[in-house]
């Protein structure tokens, strides 16, 4: 039998269409999902192109376990989770029960689809240093890993400063934490001890002249696709070393997408979705987050027919 899922087709604009495919076959340690909401992230949308025709795309679902685990691991049948995990953008997937946490009765089921990929990102790179007191800068703080990574530095306890690409795209950041809110790099004039950054090219050289002694960048993404020079003896540096750190870490998510969601469930980290619709309108969510017209995150619903 087949389900209706969005998959990769290049002929069509932005490469993802609703189509069909085959119902997932859980290895033991996997549980199906059904898949009521689903999230975009701009890495697998602007790279969905890249991936063979007919994929199943996408990573972050939220919805109701219809068939438990064969060895016993992870929720009952019935249980509301939120899930990170290949093939999320489906009506079923099928997904390591490591990979997903109970959503609890507070939370929306689409609130918690918005978390998995960018909240696990932000979380994780916050924890990779102390940040108690320290100066956090996050750029690309407007968007999806952006505006939970303001917020979770600010629980965290350090001096949070957002930077994005426009007062405009700055609103709301202040709300969520930030002590302050930056138009590129513009008018930080101190030491920055931790940096979060999105977006790469010439802002990611530039944001290195403001790290401190024995300070790290970790680099998540590069929104802006741009090539990134370090001028000549750039990298040296007196006193403890400066690092760039890569991140890649979706191993066993399930225990931080609890606490992201026990978070949002006692009001301490906002979901920020910003757009929400079915996913028959993947096309036009897609463009919108592209275009910088997401503050947050866009969810889509998922639907079982055809409307009309
Ligand atoms: N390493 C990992 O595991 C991992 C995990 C998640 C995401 N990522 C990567 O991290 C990056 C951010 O992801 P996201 O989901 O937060 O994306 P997003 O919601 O689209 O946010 C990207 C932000 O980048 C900023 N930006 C600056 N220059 C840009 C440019 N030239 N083009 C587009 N955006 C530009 C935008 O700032 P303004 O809005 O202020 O204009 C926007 O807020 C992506 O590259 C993604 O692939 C990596």
């Amino acid at each position: 039998m087949d389900m209706r899922a969005l998959v990769v087709d290049p002929e069509v604009p932005g490469s993802l269409r609703l189509g069909t495919t085959a119902e997932p076959h859980p290895a033991p340690d996997q549980l199906v999902l059904e898949v009521r909401h689903i999230s975009l992230n701009r890495g697998e949308v602007a790279f969905a192109g890249h991936r063979p025709p007919g994929t199943v795309h996408g990573y972050d679902a939220a919805g109701v376990v219809v068939g438990a685990a064969a060895d016993g691991t992870g929720p009952a049948v019935g249980t509301r989770v939120a899930a990170f995990g290949t093939g999320a953008w489906a009506q079923r997937m099928a997904v390591d029960t490591t990979a997903v946490a109970e959503v609890p009765a507070k939370v929306d089921l689409a609130d918690a689809a918005a978390l998995p990929m960018a909240g696990i990102t932000a979380l994780r790179t916050l924890r990779s240093r102390s940040i108690l007191g320290r100066r956090v800068l996050i750029t690309g703080a407007a968007g999806g890993v952006g505006r939970y990574a303001v917020q979770l530095a600010a629980l965290g306890g350090a001096h949070v400063i957002a930077s994005v690409g426009s007062a405009a795209r700055g609103e709301g950041l202040t709300e969520l934490g930030a002590d302050e809110v930056r138009v590129g790099l513009e008018g930080i004039d101190r030491p920055v001890d931790l940096i979060l950054d999105t977006v790469g090219g010439r802002q990611l050289t530039a944001a290195w002249q403001l790290l401190a002694p024995g300070g790290d960048v970790q680099s998540i993404g590069w929104a802006s696709d741009e090539p990134a020079m370090f001028a000549p003896h750039s990298l040296f540096s007196l006193g403890p070393a400066k690092t760039i750190s890569t991140f890649g870490d979706t191993h066993e998510v399930g225990p931080d997408l609890a606490t992201l969601l026990e978070f949002v469930a006692a009001g301490r980290l906002s979901p920020e979705v910003d757009w929400r619709g079915s996913w028959e309108r993947v096309t036009e969510a897609a463009r919108a987050l592209l275009d910088r017209r997401i503050a947050g995150k866009a969810v889509l619903n998922v639907e079982p027919a055809a409307a009309g």
